[in-house]
C-alpha cells in the first residue's frame, strides 16, 4: 500500500502547480502550494502514508462534519433537520442566495457556511469555552490524537476577515431561525475551522466513519451507525459543494473538503483517507488532492456506486 501511495503522490505532484492557495483568509495565503500528502487508515488500524502526510494545516470546512455529528448526538436527527436542510445547493460554499431567495428560515445543508453556522449553534454547552472544548475533545477522540489544538493565527485571521460569515449569521438571526448570540456562535465557528490536523488525523476520522462509528484501534463505539450513515450521505451529496456531483461520478467516495487544502474520505467498510494539497480550484477544493483521491479510487476500486 505504501508503494501505491508513493506512486499516486509522485504522479499527482504536477497538479500542485495548478490553482491557488486560499487568500480570503490571509493566514491561509502563507501555505506552501508544493506540499502534498496522503494517508490511508485501514479498518484493522494499520496506517499507510506518503509525502507531507504529517504536515499540519487547518481543518476549515472539514470541521463541519465534526459539528454535524456532535449536533446530531446532542439534539437528535429530527431537531437538527428542523433547523438545517439536507439538500445540495449547486452554489458556492459561502453563498447567501438560497437563504434569501428560496428558504429564509433554513439553510440548505450543514456543509455550506450558513448551514454549518446553524449546526454549530445547536451544540450543547453553558459557555463558548465548553462548546469549543467539546468539539476539540470529540476531534481528538476520533483522530486518536490528544495534541489536536487550534491554530491561533488562523483563528484571528478568520475572525478579522469573517464578514461574509457574519452576514450569513445575522441574516439567519434576523428571521429568528437561529437561536443564541451571533457573536458567540461565530466565535465557535471560527475556532472550529482553525483546528490543526494532518493527513493522519483526517484518515483516522474517516476510518471511524467507514467503520460505522467504532474506533478501529480500540473497538470502542463513539458514534451511532445511524449518525455515521447520515454524515456519509451528506458528504456524498454536499461534501465538495458544487463539485459534489462530479466527485461522486469520478471518485465515488463520501468526502469533505476544506479551503486549508485537506480532503477527508470515508470508504464504507474499507478505509479512511486523508489528503492534503493547499492549491485550490475555483470551487475551493484541493486540485492535487482530488487527483490523488481519483487515482486511489480507481486503483483500489473504491467507488461505492
Ligand atoms: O468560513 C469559511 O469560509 C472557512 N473558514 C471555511 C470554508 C471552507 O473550508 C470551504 N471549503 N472548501
Amino acid at each position: 500500500m505504501n508503494k501505491t501511495l508513493n506512486t499516486i503522490l509522485e504522479s499527482s505532484k504536477i497538479f500542485t502547480q495548478e490553482g491557488n492557495v486560499a487568500t480570503y483568509i490571509p493566514e491561509l495565503s502563507k501555505a506552501n502550494p508544493n506540499n502534498l500528502g496522503i494517508c490511508v487508515v485501514a479498518l484493522d488500524g494499520k496506517e499507510y502514508y506518503s509525502g507531507d502526510y504529517d504536515k499540519k494545516f487547518t481543518m476549515q470546512s472539514i470541521s463541519k462534519i465534526i459539528t454535524l455529528m456532535l449536533a446530531l448526538m446532542d439534539n437528535g436527527e429530527e431537531k437538527v433537520f428542523s433547523y438545517v436542510g439536507a439538500e445540495p445547493t449547486g452554489d458556492s460554499f459561502n453563498s447567501i442566495a438560497n437563504l434569501e431567495v428560496k428558504n429564509i428560515h433554513k439553510p440548505y445543508n450543514p456543509m455550506i457556511n450558513a448551514g454549518a453556522i446553524m449546526t454549530t449553534s445547536l451544540i450543547i454547552g453553558q459557555t463558548i469555552e465548553e462548546k469549543i472544548g467539546r468539539i476539540l475533545d470529540f476531534t481528538r477522540k476520533l483522530s486518536n490524537n490528544n495534541d489536536i489544538s487550534i491554530d491561533q493565527n488562523t483563528y484571528f485571521s478568520e475572525k478579522e476577515t469573517g464578514d461574509r460569515n457574519r452576514s450569513l449569521a445575522y441574516f439567519m438571526k434576523s428571521y429568528n431561525s437561529m437561536q443564541g448570540k451571533v457573536d458567540d456562535i461565530l466565535e465557535i465557528y471560527f475556532q472550529q475551522c482553525s483546528i490543526e490536523v494532518s493527513c493522519i488525523d483526517l484518515a483516522r476520522i474517516g476510518a471511524v466513519l467507514a467503520n460505522d462509528g467504532v474506533l478501529p484501534w480500540s473497538g470502542e463505539r463513539v458514534i451511532s451507525k445511524h449518525i455515521c450513515r447520515i454524515t456519509k450521505t451528506i458528504m456524498v451529496t454536499c461534501g465538495l459543494y458544487d463539485a459534489s456531483g462530479e466527485f461522486a461520478i469520478h471518485i465515488g467516495i463520501p468526502a469533505k473538503s476544506g479551503v486549508g487544502g485537506g480532503i477527508l474520505g470515508a470508504v464504507p467498510k474499507e478505509m479512511g483517507i486523508g489528503v492534503f494539497g493547499p492549491s485550490l480550484d475555483a470551487k475551493g477544493n484541493s486540485i492535487a488532492g482530488i487527483q490523488m483521491m481519483q487515482k486511489l479510487s480507481k486503483k483500489l476500486n473504491l467507488n461505492i456506486f
